[in-house]
């Protein structure tokens, strides 16, 4: 159950971190679907290979990458199922999946009891889809969580930028960052969370400061004239989504 190859490497020192001290830490990791690798075994195989690398018994929450063409995302419905029914993990989303695929998997898991935590999706003010598609909607009727990756752009939202429509949120984010002793990547983590209380970022931090910053996102709020003034300015960003679209996004 790795979404990535660095994540196989990564695994092993996180679950010494884990073990180390007394840290409570939510574990997510994804399983990665391809064609003839969909089946409620290969999940399991692979969320065990996971539990293995990490040295837990149990993880938080274990996501289904992304949906496949051809593959009745239903079909994953059993799998996901089996992972929180055998106890190997608390909770159970998805990612990239659209409106419709999460209400018919939401349907199917809630058949066994078992709730659809989360669907993790592209959601930044540079790209801004889940509000319209019918993603956020559908998070706040079904009481799922969006997870929102890319929160900060990829880093697009954390320094200078050539883009018209991105220098406009980055002047707005900068005057309010001010305003509040804060950075500018805090301001944009803190607009999603104050967007919908549906939405939980989950910002990369390449190095230990940006781990405190983002944590520190958490401790102030912004105003109402403070949301609508980067509402505002997020609104003409010509959505940069071709940059930074990977192919298994928009199945
Ligand atoms: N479900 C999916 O399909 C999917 C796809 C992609 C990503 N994700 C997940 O989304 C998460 C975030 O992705 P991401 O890291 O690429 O995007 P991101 O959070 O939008 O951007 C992170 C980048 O922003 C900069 N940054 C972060 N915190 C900062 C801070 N406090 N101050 C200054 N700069 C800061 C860093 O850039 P520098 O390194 O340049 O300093 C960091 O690499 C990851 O957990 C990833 O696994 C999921």
């Amino acid at each position: 159950m790795a979404s990535f190859v660095l994540f196989l490497h990564l695994a092993r020192p996180v679950g010494d971190c884990l073990r180390a001290g007394p840290m409570r830490a939510a574990i997510a990791s994804k399983f990665l679907p391809f064609p003839g690798r969909t089946s409620p075994r290969r999940l399991m195989s692979a969320l065990d290979g996971s539990l293995a690398r990490l040295g837990l018994k149990t993880i938080d929450l274990c996501y289904v990458h992304y949906p496949l063409p051809l593959i009745d995302v239903e079909g994953f419905a059993e799998g996901l199922v089996e992972a929180v029914k055998s106890g190997k993990a608390r909770a159970v989303g998805v990612a990239n999946f659209n409106a419709d695929q999460m209400r018919r998997i939401a349907d199917h898991l809630a058949r066994a009891g078992v709730p659809l935590a989360a669907n993790q999706v592209n959601y930044s003010l540079l790209r801004r889809e889940a509000e319209t598609n019918g993603v956020l909607a559908a998070c706040r009727e079904l009481d799922v969580a969006l997870v929102a990756y890319f929160p900060v752009g990829s880093g697009r939202l954390t320094r200078p930028s050539d883009s018209l429509g991105t220098k406009a949120v980055l002047t707005c984010l900068a005057d309010i960052a001010r305003a509040h002793d804060a950075s500018i990547s805090q301001v944009a983590l803190n607009w999603l969370m104050a967007r919908d209380g549906h939405v939980i970022p989950i910002p990369g931090a390449t190095k230990p400061h940006h781990a405190m910053a983002n944590l520190d996102a958490l401790a102030w709020r912004l105003s109402e004239t403070e949301f609508d003034a980067i509402d505002r300015a997020s609104a003409t960003v010509e959505q940069e989504s071709g940059a930074h679209r990977t192919p298994h996004l928009h199945l």
